[in-house]
């Protein structure tokens, strides 16, 4: 278990916004799903991502990797405290396995918002989303 890491209400209002504004940008001629993602550095940075489809379809790429990449690659941000992900549904949506893992890679600790076009809103953590997460650790773990 990881100690979870928490924003304050004024941010996680900025990361909704980024998140909600991200979207916009989406390039999703194939699924028409525009997601929009937003990470909180632990410096009060909003790093912002989109999803990005292609024609050969299995390489697209999701809003929340998207973003996740550009802080803590990208911008080499060290702590990440938080994401927020929209999706344009009805209900609130979590990430997918394959962001969950990548997210665990650079922030296991990050807390999560998940928000939609309805009311519904999830918040959780990363260390609930993938329990028992196979990560860089396991790694340095390793015999021999
Ligand atoms: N997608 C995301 O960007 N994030 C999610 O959390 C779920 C799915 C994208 C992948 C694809 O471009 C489109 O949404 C439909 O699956």
């Amino acid at each position: 278990m990881t100690t979870p890491l928490t924003p304050t209400p004024e941010q996680w209002a900025q990361l909704e916004r980024a998140a909600r504004l991200a979207a916009k940008r989406a390039y999703v001629p194939y699924s028409r799903f525009a997601v929009g993602a937003a990470i909180l550095d632990s410096q009060g940075g909003i790093h912002p991502g989109c999803n990005v489809e292609n024609a050969s379809y299995g390489l697209g790429n999701c809003a929340e990797r998207t973003a996740i990449y550009s802080a803590r690659v990208l911008h080499d941000l060290q702590e990440i405290i938080s994401v927020v992900v929209y999706t344009p549904t009805a209900r609130a949506t979590t990430p997918c396995g394959a962001c969950r893992q990548v997210l665990n890679e650079f922030g296991p600790a990050m807390a999560v918002r998940c928000v939609c076009d309805g009311d519904e809103v999830i918040e959780t953590t990363l260390d609930q989303l993938l329990p028992h997460a196979f990560g860089p650790k396991n790694l340095t773990d390793a015999a021999g």
